[in-house]
């Protein structure tokens, strides 16, 4: 009955649900993938459900990560979704609250900026805050401990993505004042948000401070800057974009450099945070594999184990398989939504997805099917070993579109897409691989860990959030390979 009484004839199967506004929020909110995964059963790959009281339709696997991730400018619309959640954290004119194509030369200056000169000096910078922040962390103290993961990662990365990409000087005042600024700015990310991110509440209130304090700081440390107080000698972002120009010759104006590296700030930070906490949460259900990584460290760059640099990071296949197969399972963006400009006919089926339906995406759904990836719940790095990357990359090779910021597959076949793909694919990639294999190779130099009593649980997923992460607290013992000193 529900489904004659709401659907038009050509619309895609309409998920049941008993209330009208709620839909199946509630049900999606707690577990994408369980949703996903059990309403691709009943309804196929294609279908609708109501997402606080809007019609979403949600198109799966790989044709459906195609429809959605490469379509046109006038059928599919990210802004229209993100700018409410994301303009009053980001601040005005950039990534969502400006036209498509300024976005595309904004992440052409990010893109631009992460030469190899930049990421070679990360390596460095990154390693050094990892070994002081072993040194000085309460919890790392002694021959053996044990720690919460998932938060402590959030300090490290903090504090690596910020000395590296974002400066000395917004490293300097992450200590003090920037931390708070920070948790206030990021509660505009709260899930209630997606509704009331305009309402005049008192997290909102506080995220509207916290933003203009930010951009008062990093125009504070642009003039410095340019002033010639400071001298130029590092490879930071602020640096890279205050040289930068739009085509029409403007040069970034300051609070556009605040507004980007603030959206850096945010879109790395939670998601290479919950990466590497998953990284050493599942290492932990392994610890034979934290061997086998050391192993592998010690055969290619030495058995004493040199100052690594960004070279060696290629030189370690498992480490990045590490990674690579960590991002397959654990995405840390589960939904990727857009909102339809026109009626969009699918191919090969009957349906049409209507004008103003939001479109939801979900490529952890390919990444996780048994018909891509053998026995897709075991987390295996060595799966990877057997060229399974070459297939997948031959797959992205043949159709591709130049952006401005880079050449992207036009047709991606890949059901591996944890950066996403398109014009709105991540230009972060780069970065976060550095960083997360950086922080990988300081923890396992450092330590043996395993789960308490060697367990080999994993805990489970916290979808509260925009970005997925393992659930609080999740403690890992610890064990240092060598006498503390
Ligand atoms: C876009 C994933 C790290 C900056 C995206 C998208 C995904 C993604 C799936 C596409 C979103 C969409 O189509 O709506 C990830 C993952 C990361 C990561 C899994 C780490 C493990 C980073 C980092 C940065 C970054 C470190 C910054 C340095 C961006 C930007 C976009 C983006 C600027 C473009 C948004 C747009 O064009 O609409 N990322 N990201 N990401 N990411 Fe990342």
């Amino acid at each position: 009955l529900q489904q004659l009484l709401f659907k038009k004839p050509n619309e895609p199967p309409m998920v049941f649900h008993w209330f009208p506004v709620l839909g199946s929020t509630i049900t999606y909110g707690m577990d994408p993938y369980k949703f996903f995964f059990s309403n691709r059963e009943k309804y196929g790959d294609v279908f609708t459900f109501i997402l606080l009281g809007k019609k979403t339709t949600v198109m799966l696997d790989t044709k459906g990560n195609n429809f959605i991730l490469n379509g046109k400018l006038k059928d599919v619309n990210a802004e229209e979704i993100y700018a409410p959640l994301c303009t009053p954290v980001f601040g005005k004119d950039v990534v969502y609250d400006c036209p498509n194509s300024k976005l595309m030369e904004q992440k052409k200056f990010v893109k631009f900026g992460l030469t190899q000169e930049a990421l070679r000096s990360y390596v460095r910078l990154i390693t050094s805050e990892c070994e002081d922040f072993i040194k000085r962390h309460k919890d790392f103290k002694g021959q053996r401990g044990t720690f919460n993961v998932p938060k402590v990662m959030a300090e490290l990365t903090i504090y690596t993505a910020s000395r590296s990409l974002q400066g000395e000087e917004v490293r300097n005042i992450f200590d003090s004042s920037f931390a708070e600024l920070y948790h206030d700015l990021d509660m505009g990310f709260s899930p209630i948000n997606f509704m009331l991110s305009w309402a005049p509440l008192p997290h909102n209130r506080a995220r509207d401070r916290a933003r203009e304090k930010m951009i008062q700081t990093y125009g504070e440390i642009v003039r410095k800057r340019r002033s010639g107080a400071v001298k130029k000698d590092s490879h930071d972002m602020i640096w890279h974009l205050m040289d930068c120009k739009y085509k029409d010759g403007t040069p970034v104006p300051d609070h556009e450099i605040a507004g980007i590296m603030i959206a850096l700030l945010m879109a790395g930070q939670h998601s290479s945070s919950s990466t590497i906490a998953w990284i050493l949460l599942r290492l932990a259900t392994k610890p034979e594999l934290i061997e086998e990584l050391l192993a592998e460290q010690k055969a290619v760059l030495g058995e004493d184990l040199p100052p690594l640099s960004f070279e060696d990071l290629s030189k370690l296949p498992l480490h990045a398989n590490t990674v690579k197969e960590t991002l397959r399972m654990h995405a840390p963006i589960h939904s990727i939504m857009r909102k339809v400009m026109q009626p969009m006919p699918i191919e090969g089926t009957n349906y049409v997805v209507p004008a103003n339906h939001t479109l939801m995406s979900s490529p952890g759904v390919s990444a996780n099917m048994p018909e891509h990836f053998v026995n897709p719940s075991n987390w295996d790095p060595h799966r990877w070993d057997a060229g399974l990357a070459a297939k997948f990359e031959g797959q992205n090779d043949e159709d591709t579109i130049d952006y401005g910021w880079g050449v992207v597959s036009k047709g991606t076949q890949s059901p591996y897409l944890p950066f996403g793909a398109g014009r709105h694919r991540c230009i972060g990639e780069q970065f976060a691989y550095v960083q997360l294999q950086t922080i990988l190779i300081a923890f396992v130099r450092e330590f043996k860990m395993r789960n308490p009593g060697g367990s080999r649980e994993i805990i489970g997923t916290d979808y509260a959030s925009l970005f997925s992460r393992p659930l609080a607290p999740a403690i890992v013992e610890w064990e240092r390979r060598h006498k503390e000193n």
